[in-house]
């Protein structure tokens, strides 16, 4: 950190975007393995969302990685600095008064801890996607599992590198037994309320 660095105050701050986007800026970070179906609801939440008129945002692992963060690869070093930047940038959303849905598999504790830190514990909303990896493999959308498992994709989440569970997540959805349209009236029933401004 460079001591000759001071944080300026300008004279429009958080509060003055929220007054004009008359609802409440939260970062609402999904958590889970990869085709456990964070991105498909973070889609479906952001789509019903915006039409009732909020202002929000989508921050996707996938698209982050082939922007921001293409300079990173999934060694748990990179896997940590992806998350801490993507923190930096939904701060800076919330910090715009906008509604981020953030789907990244986050897969360590200490870096979904830091995330919150950052982005502050009362913007961020924590919720586990949870679907066995077993499902997600079988599902398999991308391929990725198949191409894991023959040893062409190494530290692949939940084969050959780490997933901690979220011990203490605001909300869990199960996306092997609910059917999607359960889990997303579930995300939206828990997530509306939070976003009214008092
Ligand atoms: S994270 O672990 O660093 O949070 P992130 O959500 O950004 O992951 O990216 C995950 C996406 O990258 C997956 O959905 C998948 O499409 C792709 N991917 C490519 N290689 C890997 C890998 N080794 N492990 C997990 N996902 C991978």
């Amino acid at each position: 950190m460079n001591e000759n660095l001071i944080r300026h105050t300008h004279p429009i701050g958080k509060s003055d975007r929220l007054k004009n986007n008359g609802h409440q800026a939260k970062v609402i970070w999904l958590v889970g393995l990869s085709g456990s179906g964070k991105s498909t609801l973070a889609g479906n939440i952001e789509a019903i969302l915006h039409q009732k008129g909020y202002k929000t945002y989508l921050l996707d692992g996938d698209n982050v990685r082939l922007g921001l963060n293409n300079d990173l690869g999934f060694s748990s070093k990179d896997r940590t600095e992806n998350i801490r930047r993507i923190a930096e940038v939904a701060r800076l959303f919330n910090e715009a008064g906008i509604i981020v849905l953030s789907a990244f598999i986050s897969p360590l504790a200490a870096d979904r801890a830091q995330a919150q830190r950052l982005i502050g514990s009362e913007n961020f909303i924590e919720i586990f996607i949870d679907c066995p990896l077993h499902v997600c493999e079988k599902r398999d959308v991308k391929g990725l599992y198949a191409k894991a498992r023959k040893g062409l994709i190494p530290n692949f989440t939940g084969i050959d590198a780490p997933f901690e569970n979220p011990k203490q997540p605001d909300l869990t959805v199960n996306t092997e037994t609910d059917p999607p349209e359960l889990s997303l009236k579930k995300l939206l029933d828990f997530i509306e309320p939070k976003l009214k401004l008092e």
